[in-house]
């Protein structure tokens, strides 16, 4: 469930009519609702809470400092991949002690700062950067929290581009290592064992690969704790996905989730945490884009929107699908006509959808793209110098700008043109 719901036959976000949003701020934009992000994290609160639990929001689905301090005030905890998303949950006033450092490519620069400045427990992905992270750790003369991502060989029947379980996959340590591995951080000064880490993938519909890898988890835990390793916290990863056509059978739910986490790993007394990005923002967030000209081609009809892959690139990258609505609600049983959806960018790619049944919207008239609120705006780039598509949250009838569009001056201020270049 989401809040963004036709009143009297205009698209609201919570109590904010979207027409008033799209004339203010312009297209195409991206608006969040508040509601709907504290929602998704109250349903892993409550799904989770016979155990001890902290629910660490994944910064790289939608990680505007806005957000992550709406998310970090209700009690969420950060799972970060990079020093910028670290330094983003820092600005929003998330204490070191509630972020997790993952990520398979991790530099020393990236670990160094966050030891400075304080972290829950960093995940290790390879034996590279174990050692390298004992050293750093070493040399500060601190001891630092950390888990070892395992790589369990589970396929998660999912997009082959966002599938990260399998033993092909570049992510994690092969869980056959893993008690090597732990035996050597116990030996490595700067460095202390507190769980296990496991991330098999995104937009998981089904729960049995879930269920196979968290079997796998628990195996190893007992294992691990024979070996005398301290195994207290499971990080148990992301994943679950989201229904994005309304039409589609919609995937298990968060509590459906819980009952299998605690099924597979319950009994083991640990502190479980979890990284859902899609689910807490993807259904929380929508793209807002016009339509610049209606346009009749060989066989098809064509919406050119000012929206492109560079605003939303799930569907050139990923294939996928979004709902598209119009911010004005069709009249029962108005006719619809079968619409190539598009945007400007120069190349065939930039195609949101093709032959999708639409009611009529005429240029200038506003559409929202739904789901788009995991992956879309982080994900956006300045491709064909578009100027990064803007951000607004709303909260019951408050709305506001959380990342303005640049204006075409500021795009192209950042750039320089060598002295040796530069006219005489
Ligand atoms: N934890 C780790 C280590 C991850 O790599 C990811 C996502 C998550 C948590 C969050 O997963 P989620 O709950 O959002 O599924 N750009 C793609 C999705 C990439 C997911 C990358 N990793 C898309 O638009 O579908």
């Amino acid at each position: 469930m989401d809040h963004f719901l036709y009143r009297d036959g205009v698209l609201h976000a919570e109590d904010v009519p979207l027409p008033e949003i799209a004339a203010s701020v312009g297209t195409p934009a991206y608006v969040y609702s508040a509601a709907t992000l504290l929602r998704h994290l109250r349903l892993f609160d409550e799904a989770l809470a016979p155990l001890p639990h902290l629910v660490c929001y994944a910064v790289k689905a939608a990680g505007n400092v806005a957000i992550l301090k709406l998310l970090g005030d209700a009690g969420a905890g950060m799972d970060v991949v990079s020093e910028g998303e670290y330094r983003r949950a820092r600005a929003a006033g998330i204490p070191g002690e509630r972020i997790v450092f993952s990520g398979v490519g991790k530099t020393r620069a990236e670990m160094a700062h966050v030891l400075r400045n304080g972290i829950r427990q960093i995940n290790l992905e390879s034996e590279p950067e174990m050692r390298a992270l004992s050293e750093i750790a070493a040399s500060m003369g601190v001891e630092v929290p950390v888990t070892v991502r395992v790589n369990p060989d589970v396929d998660a029947k999912t997009h082959e581009k966002i599938s990260t379980g399998l033993a092909e996959n570049k992510f994690g340590i092969p869980i056959a290592r893993a008690r090597a591995v732990y035996a050597e951080i116990a030996r490595l000064p700067g460095l202390r064992a507190v769980g296990i880490d496991v991330h098999i993938g995104s937009q998981l519909t089904d729960l049995q690969p879930f269920r196979e890898a968290y079997a796998k988890v628990a195996d190893l835990t007992m294992a691990l704790r024979a070996d005398g390793h301290r195994i207290e916290r499971l990080d148990l990863g992301g994943g679950l996905g989201i229904p994005y056509a309304r039409s589609n059978l919609a995937p298990p739910l968060p509590s459906d989730y819980g009952a299998l986490v605690r099924e597979t790993v319950g009994h083991l007394g640990c502190e479980i945490e979890i990284e859902p990005g899609r689910l807490i923002a993807g259904n929380a967030g929508i793209l807002l884009a016009s339509v610049v000209w209606r346009k009749g081609g060989e066989g098809r009809d064509f919406l050119i929107l000012d929206a492109a892959m560079n605003d939303l690139v799930r569907p050139a990258m990923y294939g996928a699908h979004h709902d598209i609505v119009p911010l004005h609600e069709p009249a029962p049983g108005a006719e619809t006509a079968p619409y190539d959806v598009v945007g400007p960018v120069c190349e065939t790619g930039d195609t949101f959808c093709k032959a999708r049944e639409l009611p009529h919207v005429p240029e200038g008239g506003v559409l929202a793209f739904r789901s788009a609120g995991a992956y879309g705006a982080t994900m956006a780039s300045e491709y064909n110098a578009r100027p990064l598509v803007p951000e607004v949250l709303v909260q019951g009838s408050d709305w506001a700008v959380i990342r303005p569009r640049p204006s075409y001056e500021e795009m192209i201020g950042r750039e320089a043109i060598p002295d040796w270049l530069a006219a005489p």
